[in-house]
């Protein structure tokens, strides 16, 4: 029998410490998972180990549970004809791998929208819900377009992945529908309204967004707001479980 080095060794002690960490709820939930197509335990735990490579490579702004939670969701839709994935808000690139490797094991194309030169110049200033004042400075989380398709081609799946660079505002009314998945983390008030009014709508049935600013008082606000789910998005409120609580908010589709 071959011997194992102590390479594999290290793999697994990581994939433990991992297991045993703050993110073990949504670990034990990805195990214990049944997704359309079968997804193996020994490659859920090769997805893992890749998420945790990437995260030791690539400075990213998440934590694992965040994104296992978000791999969760694509997987549930694997082999989906024409399955979507949208991220909006990719800085280094470190969700943007993550996200790619799940979207080419469940089949479908990731679409990664970014100016590629951070956050726009903006006037907001927020408050956590803690009470904490944050600012989100312009050219704040650069990731250039280069450096983050390098990243995708060393440490995800690139095959999958179209990059769409620029302000949402100039970029998302171009975006064809229908979505299935999609990922905004995008910090400004601004910036979650304009990706919720053109991503929201081209929602497919049963889709979903997941938005990783629940911890900023006006995002908040804006999402349990009637009116701008009326006015501007042109959907009725959808209920969104954990407003006002948790960091990532899950947003269900309307009901078809
Ligand atoms: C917090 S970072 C994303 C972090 C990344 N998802 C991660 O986990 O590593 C926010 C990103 O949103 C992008 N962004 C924010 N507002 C934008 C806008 N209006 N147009 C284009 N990109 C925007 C910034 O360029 C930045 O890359």
């Amino acid at each position: 029998m071959a011997r194992r080095g102590p390479g594999t060794l290290y793999r697994r002690l990581a994939s433990v410490r991992f297991l045993l960490s703050r993110d073990r709820a949504e670990v034990l939930r990805f195990f214990a998972a049944r997704y359309p197509t079968r997804v193996p335990r020994r490659e859920r735990l090769r997805l893992i180990r890749a998420f945790l490579h990437i995260t030791n490579q690539v400075r990213g702004y998440h934590s694992q549970a965040e994104m296992l939670a978000v791999a969760h969701e694509i997987l549930l839709r694997a082999g989906q004809p024409g399955l979507t994935v949208v991220e909006c808000g990719a800085a280094k690139g470190s969700s943007t791998a993550k996200l790619s490797l799940v979207t080419a094991r469940a089949g479908g194309r990731l679409l990664v929208y970014d100016s590629f030169k951070g956050i726009p110049e903006n006037d907001e200033v927020h408050r956590n819900l803690d009470g904490r004042r944050v600012v989100f400075r312009k050219g704040a989380f650069t990731g250039r377009l280069a450096q983050v398709q390098r990243t995708v081609a060393e440490l995800g799946a690139p095959e999958v992945s179209s990059f769409v660079k620029g302000w949402f505002a100039d970029t998302l009314p171009s975006l064809e529908g229908p979505v299935d998945v999609a990922l905004l983390d995008v910090d400004l008030l601004s910036s979650t309204r304009e990706c919720l009014v053109h991503i929201y709508p081209r929602l497919r049935p049963g889709g979903v967004i997941f938005s990783q600013d629940g911890h900023l008082e006006a995002i908040v606000a804006l999402l349990g707001d009637p009116a701008f789910w009326r006015d501007e998005v042109g959907c009725p409120p959808p209920h969104i479980e954990g407003l006002g609580r948790d960091k990532l908010l899950r947003i269900p589709a309307p009901a078809a």
